[in-house]
């Protein structure tokens, strides 16, 4: 984050106290704070008597491994019986679990019943094709109901899943299903955007030809369009629309794998964040019931991510099945076919409760007050968001355009790798300033550190860690404990490092001011800077590159590159939009740079270093720091003066 923006936020010192009404009806009072004080464990003992269990614990946590953890030793427990079945056992079988909400503006509600019977002919046709517990499933789909089958499915077999977001290359999604051994791909023959139909299929094909641990691949037909078939393919409606509507699930221990979910770290490789069961699942729950406030007899709550990112995971497989809840899921984007697609959305359902991003709420601030104001609001109850730090002004503005002044707004930090909120001020219970994340939610605890690991004074900035283990922790990187033991918990020993700057008011509350190492946030996804620069020194024309995130009106950070060309390339018109191309089929259109800027040089300390600070400098427009430690110092003047010109698409 610029300095600029740091200086907005210390200038910030508007409150929003809770509403009496609300807080009179809210699910948690003040008292949750005090009872996870005096006894965190026992806090956490009573969020997982949330869930059914076949058979309870016999120890709350075993942290004698740390930092490998395990919750609710000796438990057992299915998460898909937790999100399906004991609701239509306890007679809510009509309720309706999902609004599917399709591209083309129909829309279909699906019932507890329906969902739990879809699921089980999913699980039993997975069992088919030789699925076993323990086994991979890799998922990579669009925003379809089948998804979310498919994710509980897995569940329900104790097949760990691993959903790899349908924006990714077939490159993306090979390295992803080889990392993790995957057994089986679950896709869709192609997806709807902006109209038109997109196909899906084609890359997997590319992923899965040399993908040597994937025995087939399930396939939903969504758009109908032509696609190659091959020996290992499968038709889910030939599979599964014939399987029996009834699967009797086996309980998993606590601590067996829910699934993997692949992150962006400080290296080129993605890392397998590891989730298990009985913790996540508490964590997820408890979260979506305490921060979304949710009733289940009254809300139609929306949660507008994708199932390819955690919070697609916990907030709309997860936590909301778990808690009951009436959702909305939907297929497409928010300016298709109009600028005011989730305004009608939220009409149309009556959303009470709407959880997005900052980025989206930058673009829809930009687009004009008279996309929302077209449509009728007044449904909305309590506004979150999520995945970026959200600027005071966008804060201002959902809240009084989108939430007409009445809705709190849940400003939410967490990670992939955290599994469930953390940081978040709590609704008709706690007050809330624009631009902060306020405080650890009751059961959390976290630190602002300085360099030293020495808790900041208020007033001060430092990082965020974690002090205490929780029950949705990643329980490690998959297939590589000793990364995991490295990134999170030797920055700081004995605690978990996130990897964010903070700052700590007055007050105490944190204001998250985004990471700190080599990984970008572009529109709340995390991209690192290392793995598109791999990227493009992969194309042939490339000899040297060097990525920085750097601050975007919309997109929170823009990725900005400077490429060094191999001797014989020269320059031509073409080039950035080969480049852009290029890193698109690597990882995916979201890592696309704003900016390729050729050079002829990067600056460099003089053991080889690339100064990245300075290239921040240039592309933040900034007047350059201290440049006395380059080996060349010369070389950022032509590096600033060929940006200056504009030499960039
Ligand atoms: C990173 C985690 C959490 C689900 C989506 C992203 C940033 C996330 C906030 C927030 C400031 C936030 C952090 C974090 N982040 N939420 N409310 N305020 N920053 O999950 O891809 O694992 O990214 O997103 O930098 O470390 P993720």
């Amino acid at each position: 984050m610029s300095e600029e923006a740091l200086e907005n936020l210390l200038h910030e010192d508007r409150t929003f106290p809770p509403d009496p009404d609300f807080a009179a009806a809210a699910n948690l009072s003040a008292s949750a704070y005090e009872a996870a004080t005096e006894d965190r464990l026992d806090f956490w003992d009573q969020q997982a008597q949330r869930l059914s269990w076949d058979q309870t614990w016999n120890q709350t946590l075993d942290w004698s491994a740390a930092p490998f953890a395990k919750w609710f030793v000796g438990g057992k427990l299915n998460a898909s019986v937790n999100c399906l079945d004991r609701h239509v056992s306890a007679g809510y079988g009509d309720q309706t679990a999902l609004i599917f909400e399709a591209e083309s503006g129909d829309s279909r509600h699906i019932s507890y019943r329906e969902l739990l019977e879809d699921v089980c002919r999913a699980a039993n046709a997975l069992e088919a094709l030789g699925i076993e517990a323990g086994d991979r499933v890799a998922i990579y789909m669009p925003m379809i109901p089948e998804a979310v089958v498919a994710m509980l499915a897995c569940a329900r077999i104790g097949a760990p899943h691993s959903v790899v977001f349908a924006g990714f290359s077939a490159e993306a999604l090979r390295s992803r299903i080889d990392d993790a051994a995957a057994k089986l791909v679950i896709t869709a023959d192609g997806q709807f955007r902006r109209g038109g139909a997109m196909p899906l299929k084609p890359a997997v094909d590319e992923a899965v030809s040399q993908a040597e641990s994937v025995e087939n691949v399930l396939v939903v037909r969504r758009t109908g369009s032509e696609v190659e078939w091959s020996e290992r393919d499968v038709w889910w409606h030939d599979v599964v629309a014939s399987a029996s509507p009834e699967h009797t699930p086996e309980a998993f221990d606590a601590e067996h794998p829910l699934f993997i979910l692949y992150t962006s770290g400080t290296t080129g490789k993605p890392k397998g964040i590891l989730h298990t069961t009985g913790g996540y699942l508490t964590q997820a729950a408890f979260t979506h019931w305490a921060v979304f406030d949710l009733k289940p007899e009254s809300d139609v709550y929306w949660c507008t991510a994708d199932i390819g990112w955690v919070t697609g995971h916990s907030y709309i497989v997860y936590g909301p099945l778990a808690n009951r809840a009436t959702q909305v899921i939907y297929e497409g984007t928010p300016d298709s076919p109009h600028r005011g697609r989730f305004w009608e959305i939220v009409e149309r359902h009556q959303v009470s409760i709407l959880y997005t991003a900052p980025t989206a709420i930058r673009t829809f601030m930009k687009w004009g007050d008279e996309h929302p104001k077209a449509f009728n609001l007044s449904t909305l109850r309590l506004l979150g968001s999520v995945g970026e730090p959200i600027n005071p002004e966008a804060w201002m503005w959902y809240r009084s355009i989108i939430g007409n002044d009445l809705c709190p707004i849940v400003d939410t930090w967490w990670q992939t790798e955290t599994g469930a909120i953390m940081i978040s001020p709590l609704p008709g219970v706690t007050e809330a300033k624009p631009g902060s994340a306020m405080r650890p939610i009751p059961g959390i605890s976290a630190e602002v550190v300085d360099d030293d690991g020495n808790a900041v004074e208020p007033g001060g900035g430092g990082y965020l860690v974690l002090d205490q283990p929780w029950p949705s922790m990643l329980r490690g990187i998959w297939g590589d404990d000793e990364r995991f033991v490295d990134t999170y918990w030797s920055r700081f020993p004995g605690r978990y490092f996130a990897g964010d700057g903070a700052k700590l008011d007055k007050d105490g509350a944190i204001w998250l001011l985004g990471r700190v190492d080599d990984v970008m946030n572009v529109s709340g996804h995390r991209i690192s800077t290392t793995e598109v620069e791999s990227a493009l020194v992969s194309h042939h024309k490339v000899a040297e590159a060097a990525v920085v995130g750097a601050t975007d009106d919309t997109t929170g950070q823009g990725i900005v590159s400077f490429v060094i060309l191999r001797g014989s390339s020269a320059e031509d018109d073409g080039l950035v939009d080969e480049l852009r191309a290029h890193v698109a089929t690597e990882i995916g259109p979201i890592a696309k740079p704003r900016q390729i800027l050729v050079v002829a040089e990067l600056p460099k300390t003089r053991s080889g270093k690339i100064m990245r600070r300075l290239l921040r400098d240039v592309a933040e427009n900034r007047s350059l720091g201290d440049v006395t430690t380059l080996a060349d110092p010369t070389v950022m003047n032509l590096i600033a003066d060929g940006l200056a010109q504009g030499a960039s698409d």
